[in-house]
């Protein structure tokens, strides 16, 4: 989701005493495994091994020729590569009861919404057929669908709001199932598929973990606090190494509005009193959380599908904590335990990571079904000297205590955030992904923006987020001690500050060896060990002002060895580029487009849906659209070398 970085509501202000002065900048599942077949090979699912000396299955050296900076209303990649449209919003899913095609006019009805893909597709992974299988050519697609456009979604927008649009924006939230193949040298759904799937904003899912079951988890209409109705704005992505896939809740309290008392977790987590402009609660009442105080906190989890079997019902994980969830990556403790990267996608939030208590069983999936419903929950804290420290937020340890307010670790799991302040974290400036490196195990995460940075009464600059009013935002990493991603302490140094270099400001030019960019939010490792990255300037923000020689939003890759980063792909105007995952031969890479076309409002006129951008349809379509693309290179090799 692009936040205008300017507008980006800060809900966690407070100077961090210990940091505050400083100013020098230091560069430097339930129900889910029941697929036979699926209990075989394990192995071969890309995930890092913790102490592997070389651990990379190829040595990958970026081998294309970059691209420029565009404002073209079109995706730019490479000499010798492709890219076309695989999956678009409003596709069909290919759900054996139906396959209702896209209407170019938006005239789609809700329940065809539910059988078509959602809009602002984001996260993305591939899942091989047959399950623990290295298959490159026939696969399950996973990806989320963040946030809706009513302005597109509808022929006349907000205009005439009703119950049906609502449950049109609802059915255009969640995420998309979708068996894919090629034939012939090309990508195609298939349809139809026993897999395909759409999981929404109203679909019955889960709650399982120390949480399940909570007073304050429970509502009139779930008085056992374990099963909530959907997920939405699921941002960044994640896997298990057993095969599903987790999705994660992002901006979910933009989804809420309050007519009632605003309870000082609701005002924690940013939910306004009157909304954020989704408008559900005019017609779906427990958007109110006035009306319905605890209906909020049943959103802001992870939330774990298995998308080999369509009927399993999705489980929101409470042991990973509660708040604007941007993703969950994995990596594997040397004695076998799953350690979970996390980030918290708000200014002034933090990095997070969980280590399940039992480790992963590889040869049988169904033995790691609630792995995730087991373990401890850190912060990190980033300290001046370059060390760092996980502070466990475990009920009575800490300082998590009842008089500081936490009842029991329900408690501290559902506030989140709370215990976080409580244990006196680092403040970080908006942490997007984070990716480990398969080789080495080190950490990368986006800090993508932070305007409120050494701004009057917000937190100061500290070494880990050094610049004050930080527009382009930074890429820090760590290593964790012994390379043990279970380690309870890491060293850490800033990979690469963002900026123009030929900014007149020169706090503002940044450090990157290579290609300019600002704004980095995806981060993702390939298996040859190149780093993407992928940009997110907001539509308010792109093309003007810092980043008026920037271009439209992009995608680079960086070799971490040397530094050096390389511009591979522009994305259509309004974009953001964000979502990537390739097949296991490495040969096809799959990127998300997300709101092509968006206008600066973030919500278009429904009169005038092209008025930014048409990508991908063109002439011939009625509005842009999110969409899949499929990037080969023209010689079937591998992408990126
Ligand atoms: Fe949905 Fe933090 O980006
Ligand atoms: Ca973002
Ligand atoms: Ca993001």
């Amino acid at each position: 989701m692009s936040h205008s970085y300017s507008d980006q509501k800060i809900i966690n202000p407070s100077a961090n005493s210990s940091f505050a002065e400083i100013v020098e900048a230091r560069l430097s599942r339930r129900g889910l495994l029941k697929t036979g077949a699926a209990l075989a090979v394990l192995n071969t699912l890309p995930l890092p091994l913790a102490g592997c000396a070389s651990g990379l299955k190829r040595e990958g050296t970026i081998g294309f020729k970059g691209v420029p900076v565009s404002t073209a209303d079109a995706v730019v990649v490479p000499e010798g590569y492709s890219a076309t449209v695989l999956y678009a919003w409003g596709d069909p899913i290919g759900h054996p009861s139906g396959s209702p095609a896209f209407k170019q006019d938006a005239t789609n009805t809700a329940a065809e919404q539910a059988l078509q893909a959602g809009m602002h597709h984001d996260g993305i992974h591939y899942f091989p057929l047959p399950y623990g299988s290295d298959s490159p050519g026939h696969g399950l697609l996973a990806m989320n669908h963040e946030y809706t456009d009513d302005g597109l979604l509808h022929p006349d927008g907000y205009a005439n709001w009703s119950a049906e649009k609502v449950r049109k924006s609802q059915n255009a939230h969640g995420v998309s199932v979708v068996e894919v193949r090629q034939e012939g040298g090309r990508w195609q759904v298939v349809r139809p598929s026993k897999y395909a799937r759409r999981v929404t904003a109203a679909t019955p899912i889960g709650i399982s973990g120390p949480a399940a079951g909570a007073a304050a988890m429970r509502t009139a209409a779930d008085p056992t606090g374990a099963l909530a109705l959907g997920t939405f704005n699921d941002c960044a992505h994640g896997y298990t190494p057993w095969g599903t896939y987790l999705t994660c809740e992002e901006n979910w309290d933009a989804y809420f509005a309050n007519s009632g008392k605003v309870t000082p977790d609701h005002q924690r987590q940013g939910i306004r009193p009157g909304g954020r402009g989704y408008r559900w609660e005019e017609f779906d009442e427990r958007f109110d959380a006035g009306k319905h105080p605890n209906e909020p906190n049943r959103f802001g989890w992870v939330v774990e599908i298995d998308p080999y079997d369509p009927q399993a019902r999705p489980v929101k994980r409470t042991a990973l904590g509660r708040f604007s969830h941007e993703g969950a990556w994995p990596a594997l403790a040397r004695d076998g335990r799953v350690v979970v990267y996390l980030g918290d996608d708000r200014a002034f939030e933090y990095i997070y990571k969980f280590v399940s208590r039992d480790p992963w069983n590889r040869g049988d999936r169904m033995a790691n079904r609630d792995l995730l419903d087991r373990g401890a929950l850190y912060v990190a804290k980033f300290r001046e000297d370059g060390s760092g420290e996980w502070v466990e937020l475990g009920h009575g340890r800490n300082g998590l205590t009842a008089q500081a307010g936490f009842e029991n670790q329900a408690d501290v799991l559902i506030r989140t955030r709370q215990a976080a302040d409580t244990v006196g974290a680092t403040r970080m400036d908006r942490p997007e992904w984070i990716a480990v490196h398969p080789g080495t195990n080190e950490v990368y995460c986006t800090l993508t923006n932070n305007t409120g940075r050494g701004a009057a009464k917000m937190a100061g600059v500290d070494k880990a987020n050094p610049r004050p009013n930080n527009v382009f935002g930074h890429i820090i990493r760590w290593r964790e001690d012994g390379n043990d991603p279970a380690a309870l302490a890491f060293k850490w140094d800033i990979f690469a500050l963002a900026g123009d270099p030929r900014h007149p400001d020169a706090e503002r030019r940044g450090n990157i060896k290579g290609d300019a960019f600002g704004s980095p939010d995806g981060l993702w490792f390939d298996d040859g060990g190149i780093l993407w990255i992928q940009t997110d300037v907001s539509t308010s923000t792109l093309n003007k002002g810092h980043y008026e020689r920037l271009g439209n939003n992009m995608m680079l890759a960086a070799d971490v060895k040397t530094g050096e980063i390389r511009r591979f792909l522009t994305g259509p105007r309004g974009c953001e580029v964000t979502g990537v995952i390739m097949t296991p031969d490495s040969r096809t890479m799959f990127v998300n487009i997300q709101h092509p076309g968006e206008s600066p409002a973030e919500r278009s006129d429904p009169k005038e849906p092209k008025a930014v951008g048409s990508w991908p349809d063109g002439a011939a379509g009625g509005r842009p659209r999110s969409a899949t693309v499929v990037i080969r290179k023209n010689d079937g090799g591998i992408v990126g070398t």
